[in-house]
C-alpha cells in the first residue's frame, strides 16, 4: 500500500524557503558578476574637485587644467585634461597599493581619501581632452597605425583608437579589456610618454591587464620609440 506522507503547510515552508533563497542567491551572485572591475560610479562632482585639485596641490604639477604648463624634460608629468576617469582612478589605486610605482603619486594617494580622490579626477575628466603640438613622425604613424605583426607589436590604434583618444568599443580579440580603461595617449607630452614606454618596455611599469603594454613594447627599438612619441605627441 503506497504511503502518503501528508505535509503540512508548516512542514512545506522550509523546502518553499530554500528555493527562494537559493533564487535570490543566484540573482545576487548574478549581479555581482555582472559588475564592472571598478565598483565605484564615477559621480565625482567636478566643480568640488577644480577646488580640491588647488587645495591638493595636483595642479602645481598636472595644470589646473590637466595640460602641465611645466617645463616637463625632467619632471615628466603626464597631461590628464579629458582622460578617462575609471582609467585615471585605477592609476591613483594602483599608485596606492604599490601595482604602479612611484615615490611621490605613492603619497599623495595614500594622504587622500577616495571621496575626494573621485571628486579631482572628475574635474580633470571633464576637461577639453589634451591635444598635441609636436612635429610628427611617418615612421610612428606607421607603426601606431598598423603594427608590426612579425614582431609581436599589436597596432596601437587597434586599443587606444586612431586618434589616440582611446576606444568606446569592446576592442577584437581582447574580450576582457574594459573599453574605459584604456587610455587617451594622442596628445600626451612627449617626455611623459618616452618614459612610459620605457617602463613598459624595460617592466619597471607593469600594471597593464593581462601584461599587454608589456608584450606590445617588448620588441621596440629605441629609434620606434622616439617615432612613436613624436607621432603620438603630435595628434589633436
Ligand atoms: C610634484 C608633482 C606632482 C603632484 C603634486 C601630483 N602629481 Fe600626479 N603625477 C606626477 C608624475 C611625475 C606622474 C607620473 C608618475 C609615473 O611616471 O609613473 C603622475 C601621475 C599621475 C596620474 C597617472 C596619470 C596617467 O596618465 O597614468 C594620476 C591619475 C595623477 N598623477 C593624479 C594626481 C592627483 C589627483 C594629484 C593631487 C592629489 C597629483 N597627481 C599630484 C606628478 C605629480
Ligand atoms: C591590447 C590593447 C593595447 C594595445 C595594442 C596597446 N595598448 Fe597602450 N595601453 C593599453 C591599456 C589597457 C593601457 C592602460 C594600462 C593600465 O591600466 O595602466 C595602456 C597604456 C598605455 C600608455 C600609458 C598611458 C599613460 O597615461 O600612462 C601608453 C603611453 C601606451 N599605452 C601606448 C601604446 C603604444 C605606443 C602602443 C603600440 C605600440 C600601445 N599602447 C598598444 C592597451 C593597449
Amino acid at each position: 500500500m503506497a504511503t502518503f506522507i501528508l505535509r503540512s503547510p508548516l512542514q512545506l515552508a522550509p523546502a518553499l524557503w530554500r528555493r527562494v533563497t537559493l533564487f535570490y542567491v543566484s540573482l545576487l551572485y548574478l549581479a555581482l558578476l555582472c559588475q564592472p572591475l571598478i565598483a565605484e560610479e564615477f559621480s565625482g562632482n567636478a566643480a568640488e574637485g577644480k577646488l580640491k585639485a588647488a587645495d591638493e596641490r595636483c595642479a602645481e604639477c598636472h595644470g589646473l587644467d590637466g595640460n602641465i604648463h611645466a617645463f616637463n624634460e625632467s619632471t615628466k608629468i603626464p597631461k590628464l585634461a579629458g582622460q578617462s576617469p575609471d582609467y585615471l582612478l585605477k592609476q591613483f589605486q594602483d599608485f596606492r597599493s604599490g601595482e604602479r610605482k612611484n615615490d611621490f603619486m605613492a603619497i599623495m594617494a595614500r594622504n587622500l581619501d577616495d571621496a575626494d580622490v573621485v571628486d579631482i579626477l572628475a574635474w580633470y575628466a571633464s576637461q577639453p581632452v589634451m591635444t598635441g603640438s609636436h612635429e610628427s613622425s611617418a615612421q610612428g604613424e606607421k607603426l601606431f597605425l598598423e603594427g608590426d605583426i612579425k614582431r609581436g607589436i599589436v597596432a596601437c590604434a587597434s586599443c587606444h583608437g586612431r586618434d589616440g583618444k582611446g576606444t568606446r568599443e569592446p576592442v577584437k580579440g581582447y574580450p576582457d579589456l574594459l573599453p574605459e580603461l584604456v587610455p587617451v595617449v594622442g596628445g600626451q607630452d612627449w617626455h611623459y610618454l618616452d618614459q612610459q614606454l620605457r617602463d613598459w618596455r624595460a617592466g619597471e611599469r607593469t600594471n597593464s591587464q593581462d601584461g599587454v603594454m608589456n608584450n606590445v613594447t617588448k620588441n621596440l627599438t629605441d629609434a620606434e620609440i622616439n617615432a612613436l612619441n613624436d607621432f603620438i605627441s603630435a595628434l589633436k
